[in-house]
């Protein structure tokens, strides 16, 4: 009978609740109170730029035995390119894309991004979002998760709606809203 309760298991059973109750007791009084959540709209343009010299984005990696480019699937791409405050690209850097995207589509470009937003302009200088999710550059808009960040945008989560603004001769501008919650 190796499974009987003994005296001293019963005893100990009926005191769990109260035990229990004593310890939710206490973290209650050393609750931690998050403060209010912000929503941040932030407007801006994501450019990139395909061709030496001045390429942002490098084809890394194919599949063994093809010739493959951008739009091969299992193509992977890392990419470091440009936030700007406006579509031209005069217009004033306000941070970086950084980050990875692979073709991930058997058919067409379908591409999974995971990217780092970083600033390094105003208030958000040196504050990140991280975004995970599709970019279908031929379909506007397209929508990704914002699944973290730090800095300002610590504990960051929300979504980017981006809207292909422009797409010849190697450079690819994408307008972008970034909803954020944060702290
Ligand atoms: C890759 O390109 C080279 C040079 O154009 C060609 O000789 C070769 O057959 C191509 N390979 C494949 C798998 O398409
Ligand atoms: C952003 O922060 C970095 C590091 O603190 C600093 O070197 C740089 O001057 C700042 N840029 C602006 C535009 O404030």
């Amino acid at each position: 009978m190796a499974y009987s309760s003994s005296p001293c298991v019963l005893v100990l059973l009926l005191l769990l609740p109260f035990s229990l109750s004593a310890f939710v007791a206490t973290a209650e009084s050393h609750e931690y109170t998050p403060p209010p959540e912000k929503m941040t709209h932030l407007h801006f343009y994501f450019h990139e730029k395909y061709t030496s010299p001045e390429a942002t984005a490098v084809l890394v990696a194919v599949p063994p035995g093809t010739n493959a480019t951008f739009d091969t699937f299992g193509a992977l791409i890392v990419i470091d390119d440009v936030l700007r405050d406006g579509p031209e690209e005069s217009s004033k850097l306000i941070g970086r894309a950084q980050g990875l995207a692979a073709q991930a589509s058997l058919e067409g470009t379908q591409i999974l991004t995971a990217v780092n937003f970083v600033f390094t302009e105003g208030e958000y200088n040196g504050s990140t979002v991280a975004i995970l999710g599709r970019i279908v550059p031929t379909v506007s808009p397209t929508e990704r998760a914002i699944v973290g960040g730090s800095g300002k945008f610590r504990m960051a989560r929300g979504y980017t709606v981006g809207n292909t603004y422009s797409f010849s001769g190697g450079y690819f501008i994408l307008e972008l809203d970034a909803y954020i919650i944060h702290y």
